[in-house]
């Protein structure tokens, strides 16, 4: 099978071709680098002995998805491609519509003129806002507060009218919680541009000396320790649901929606400690007002992905804080550390 991954050079595409190259799945990449390196894809190849086929540009222009569809016989599509900093996206609201939306109305206009139907969405667990309770199942009502959140919003209503007009796609929307980790090997990880808006790379900055110290946004949280809590899930685990889910595809499931999380909520103090054991350093914070936009607690009921796709998450907490140290240690500067 051929599959295409758009945004493939980010973070978890990178996790995700690791893992399809080495179920010999062939794999073409298109990313217009505006938030990685392609010296994440010549890792990915070093890790696996592959080859990956890569398209430096933008799933925005179509006549090179065109060229894409007409020079591969593509079967699925995985489409990562995406901007994703919420903040950012309050300031530029057009760029991220633009990018998210467009982006995504584009790649699906090339694949039905190629009869390519199968696609797999990374949409967020943003989409639940502020649950009414925990923990969240895909039924859950949906809204936004920010253009992000309503860019990955406006995507799900969109595949789900080109579903319900033309039932001949198969598309699995996985609603990811808080991806986190990294891949064993040290050589892939997340490499954020600037300052991390995430608590998981912005504890590892702390760790390996880029920061002085963590901003705790909020300790007066309705939560066992009063700090914002979250269903992290490691990547490898995230990309694993990738695979199954281009296999529930190949069943001709129709439309499908799964959340990705683990199930587990912890806190920010949770991680924060879970990493100090990892890195076996104490590291300084401090309790700052709670961000904007923040909830107290999010994570998801993982049970339809269980039994549907036959899917668990695999990795501890440990897992989690370990292989984002391995990473974080061995490039302190992120894909410019060589
Ligand atoms: P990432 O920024 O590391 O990866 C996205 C990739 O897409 C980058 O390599 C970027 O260069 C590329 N890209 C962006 N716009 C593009 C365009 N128009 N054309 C071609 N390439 C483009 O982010 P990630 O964490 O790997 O996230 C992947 C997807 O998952 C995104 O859609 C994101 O919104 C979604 N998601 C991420 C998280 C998270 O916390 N990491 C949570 C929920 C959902
Ligand atoms: N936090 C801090 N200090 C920091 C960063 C975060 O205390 O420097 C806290 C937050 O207040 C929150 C928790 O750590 O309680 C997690 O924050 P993240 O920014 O890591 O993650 P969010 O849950 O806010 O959001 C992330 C992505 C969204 C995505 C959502 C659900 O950024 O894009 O997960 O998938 F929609």
């Amino acid at each position: 099978m051929t599959v295409l991954v758009t945004g493939g050079a980010g973070y978890i595409g990178s996790h995700t071709l690791v893992q399809l190259l080495e179920d010999n799945q062939q794999v073409v990449v298109i990313d217009n680098l505006s938030n990685a390196s392609v010296e994440s894809l010549v890792r990915v190849e070093n890790i696996t002995g592959k080859q990956i086929t890569f398209y430096q540009g933008d799933v925005l222009n179509k006549a090179l998805l065109q060229k894409i569809f007409t020079d591969h016989d593509i079967n699925a599509v995985i489409h990562f491609a995406g901007l994703k900093a919420v903040g950012e996206s309050v300031q530029q609201p057009l760029r991220y519509y633009e990018n998210n939306v467009t982006g995504t109305l584009s790649l699906c206009e090339v694949m039905a003129q190629f009869d390519v139907k199968n696609l797999v969405f990374s949409s967020s667990a943003t989409v639940y806002g502020d649950p009414a309770s925990l923990p969240i199942t895909e039924d859950f009502p949906t809204s936004a507060t920010n253009p992000y959140g309503q860019s990955k919003l406006m995507v799900e209503h969109i595949l789900n009218d080109l579903y319900r007009a033309d039932n001949s796609w198969n598309i699995a929307v996985l609603r990811y919680f808080n991806p986190v980790g990294a891949h064993p090997s040290g050589l892939i990880g997340e490499d954020p541009n600037d300052i991390p808006n995430n608590l998981m790379p912005f504890i590892a900055q702390v760790a390996v000396g880029k920061r002085p110290s963590l901003n705790v946004w909020g300790n007066d949280y309705d939560t066992h320790d009063g700090t914002g809590v979250r269903d992290y899930i490691h990547v490898v685990d995230l990309a694993n649901g990738h695979l199954k889910a281009l296999q529930k595809i190949a069943t001709k499931p129709g439309l499908v929606t799964y959340n990705l999380g683990t199930g587990n909520g912890y806190s920010v103090l949770d991680m924060v400690q879970a990493f100090e054991k990892a890195c076996g350093k104490t590291l300084p914070y401090t309790f700052e007002p709670r961000r904007a936009g923040d909830i107290a607690a999010c994570y998801a009921n993982p049970s339809k992905a269980n039994a549907e796709l036959g899917w668990y998450a695999s990795h501890s907490i440990d897992d989690m804080t370990k292989s984002t140290w391995h990473w974080q240690s061995n490039n302190p500067n992120g894909y410019n550390s060589q």
